[in-house]
């Protein structure tokens, strides 16, 4: 695979190719000198067009971890500001040598774009979506997927552990480019998917927005529900995922009032008694403390695997860098 864009059509064997190389690669970095020189001389450009925290920083710590040269992309100094568009902008990071694009952007379809112009122009550039619009977010499923695997089995994190398992996605489905890219990871795994939203902000066509078999998807079946109630969706839930409401996503009809969506579909303590028990929580961030989760649960190591994700998502971005890269260790 030479760009990652989506996970649509990814395949169980890669899935776990992923996961073994990412869990090689937590390794390293639980040791003292946490650099290998498995991508030097080979440069890794971050070009985010809408802000970040974890991916942009998390990618970059990678690519330093292997020894990559790294540029970041920063929209409101560019030149971007005087009228240069994004493909030139590529075309000039591809002039400068670069190896491997990691592109955000607040629209769907950029990185496609990039990726198709850089294979138009016959060069060797590989392209990483890191977020565009409200379609996929891969490499945050992959962790998320690393992080849930891990804690199955922290030795040996495959996508067989979740054959069976129930995880349940609240919040805001309809903008989220996390619930869309999990969905796909989450049922090639096997597990049983269950969704859960306000109605307004579930997709209205859900067979358009997700197909359940995609014509060329590697899975024949899929097991994903979708329920407007929180309570029935917890139900026996293995793991519980919590979005953002993505408020600069949502025209005002769809804006619900915060009070009311915590009451209605917030996590807390009482909800996650209808899950099994040793339930573990997951948020991809950035929180709204005390919306999605009470802002107690979310500091507490018994069920918050959010700050795990966050560490995971450094070990998964080595593991992608490194696996588009070609790089030898
Ligand atoms: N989860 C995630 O994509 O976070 P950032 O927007 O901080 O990168």
């Amino acid at each position: 695979r030479h760009h990652i864009i989506s996970l649509a059509n990814f395949l169980p064997a890669e899935y776990n190719m992923v996961l073994q190389t990412a869990a090689s690669f937590q390794e390293v970095l639980s040791r003292r000198v946490k650099k290998v020189p498995t991508l030097q001389g080979q440069v890794v450009a971050n070009l985010f067009f809408e802000p970040s925290t974890r991916t942009r920083n998390s990618f970059e710590l990678a690519a330093k971890r292997l020894s990559a040269d790294t540029l970041n992309f920063a929209p409101a100094t560019s030149s971007l500001t005087k009228g240069e568009t994004i493909l030139d902008t590529a075309k000039t990071y591809l002039a400068m040598g670069t190896n491997i694009m990691v592109i955000r952007h607040r629209e769907a379809g950029v990185p496609q774009a990039i990726a198709d112009e850089m294979d138009r122009l016959e060069s060797r550039v590989s392209v990483l979506n890191a977020g565009d619009g409200q379609h996929e977010h891969p490499s945050q499923a992959l962790l998320d997927l690393f992080t849930i695997c891990s804690v199955l089995d922290p030795k040996q994190p495959k996508i067989e552990l979740l054959q069976n398992k129930k995880v349940t996605i609240v919040g805001d489905i309809l903008h989220s480019r996390v619930a869309r890219s999990n969905i796909w990871s989450l049922t090639a795994a096997g597990a049983e998917v269950h969704l859960a939203g306000p109605p307004t902000l579930l997709p209205k066509l859900f067979a358009d927005w997700i197909p359940e078999n995609q014509e060329d998807s590697p899975i024949t079946e899929r097991k994903l529900f979708l329920h407007w109630d929180v309570e029935p969706a917890l139900k026996d839930a293995d793991f519980v995922m919590t979005l953002r409401l993505q408020r600069e996503r949502m025209t005002q009809h769809l804006l619900p009032s915060l009070r009311e969506y915590h009451q209605k579909y917030g996590i807390t303590r009482t909800r996650l008694k209808l899950c099994k028990s040793g339930v573990r929580v997951l948020h991809p961030g950035p929180v709204n403390r005390g919306v999605e989760i009470s802002s107690d649960l979310m500091d507490d190591p018994e069920f918050s695997l959010i700050s795990q994700q966050v560490t995971s998502g450094v070990a998964i971005r080595m593991a992608l860098l490194y696996l588009i890269g070609g790089g030898k260790s």
